[in-house]
């Protein structure tokens, strides 16, 4: 029996509960249909602020929640008598750098308020994501280690440490079973991301389809670790069931790629031969120059079996593909 979806009660196995915030965000859409395949629909609360797409009120219960209203959340973990909490909700790192006190409240307030919950209601799990951008200029950029100086210079980042290690605290002190990936980028055919410097490797996709012409925010040799979303929900969705006994760290590397704009707009251009990038610089430039170039994952590797299923041409295949399903568009 997989005790990592399940758990005894009155001495029957019940699936556990789960409860999803920032459910619509890029991560949060697929995560909950995923979760949902796994623990059945009505085992997985969906929530966020604003009225959700048709896709996450189909299988299961959607309800609106700020996390910052520390009432309502309390209120629906109790009410649902959830499980596992995870925390999507986040401003990304260009986004956090036009506003950075809404960055803090929105991505720190909020942590807290879900540790705290965490542990006034003794839930079984937490996990709020980190990123790639919690490492900073003087973090070593190459295979970046798991444990290593961490000195962000983006707002988005130094909200991601102080979650670390406030998650870490509320682990030490409390006993909050708290977990974090450091997401890489991360690349998906459903719903877009916003406000992340990342995101180009989003956009080239749909305007490679569209009008095979893209023009990147960051400059061509620009190298920077990436995922594709399957390997982003496998390694979430392994990491919250893990076996806690096997657990040294609490946040783990993730990576599974790492490419330039130029490699990429190279493996589109097998797929689609006519399509033409060029490259304008703008302000996501020194943000993506902060962050390292290659992550090594071999922590993750180690205390939970992590490995990743995509490469990529492998990735950059199936977005097309995917892509042009959803863009109706006829061709491989
Ligand atoms: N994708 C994020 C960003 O670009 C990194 O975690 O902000």
């Amino acid at each position: 029996m997989d005790l990592g979806r399940q758990f005894v009660y009155q001495g029957k196995y019940k699936m556990k509960r789960v409860l999803v915030t920032g459910a619509y965000g890029q991560i949060g859409t697929e995560l909950v249909e995923a979760l949902r395949n796994r623990y059945g629909g009505e085992n997985v609360i969906a929530t966020g602020r604003r009225k959700p797409p048709a896709v996450l009120t189909k299988d299961g219960p959607y309800y609106r929640l700020d996390a910052l209203d520390m009432n309502d959340l309390q209120r629906l973990l109790v009410d649902y008598n959830i499980d596992i909490l995870i925390h999507n909700v986040s401003i990304l790192s260009a986004a956090g750098e036009q506003n950075p006190q809404l960055a803090w409240e929105t991505n720190v307030q909020t942590s807290y308020n879900v540790l705290e919950a965490a542990r006034i209601i003794g839930l079984d799990k937490v996990m709020i994501p980190s990123s790639i951008a919690a490492f900073g200029p003087s973090t070593p950029r190459e295979n970046t280690p798991n444990d290593v100086i961490m000195r962000p210079t983006t707002i988005y980042g130094v909200t991601k440490v102080a979650i670390e290690l406030l998650g870490e605290y509320y682990a030490r002190k409390f006993n909050v079973d708290f977990r974090s990936l450091r997401y890489p980028g991360i690349i998906s055919s459903e719903a877009l991301p916003g406000g992340g410097t990342t995101d180009y490797a989003v956009a080239i996709f749909y305007e490679a389809i569209r009008n095979k012409h893209y023009t990147s925010f960051l400059a061509k040799d620009t190298r920077l670790p990436m995922m594709y979303m399957p390997d982003c929900l496998k390694s979430t969705i392994d990491l919250i069931e893990a076996d806690s006994k096997k657990l040294v760290h609490r946040c783990f590397n993730v990576t599974a790629v790492s490419f330039t704009p130029e490699e990429l707009a190279a493996e589109i251009k097998k797929v689609i031969p006519d399509f033409v990038c060029d490259y304008k610089p703008d302000f996501h430039q020194a943000i993506a120059d902060s962050w390292p170039k290659s992550i090594d994952d071999s922590v993750a590797r180690k205390e939970w079996g992590w490995k990743p299923e995509y490469d990529l041409p492998a990735m950059t295949k199936d977005m097309i593909k995917k892509l042009k399903q959803k863009l109706s568009i006829p061709g491989k």
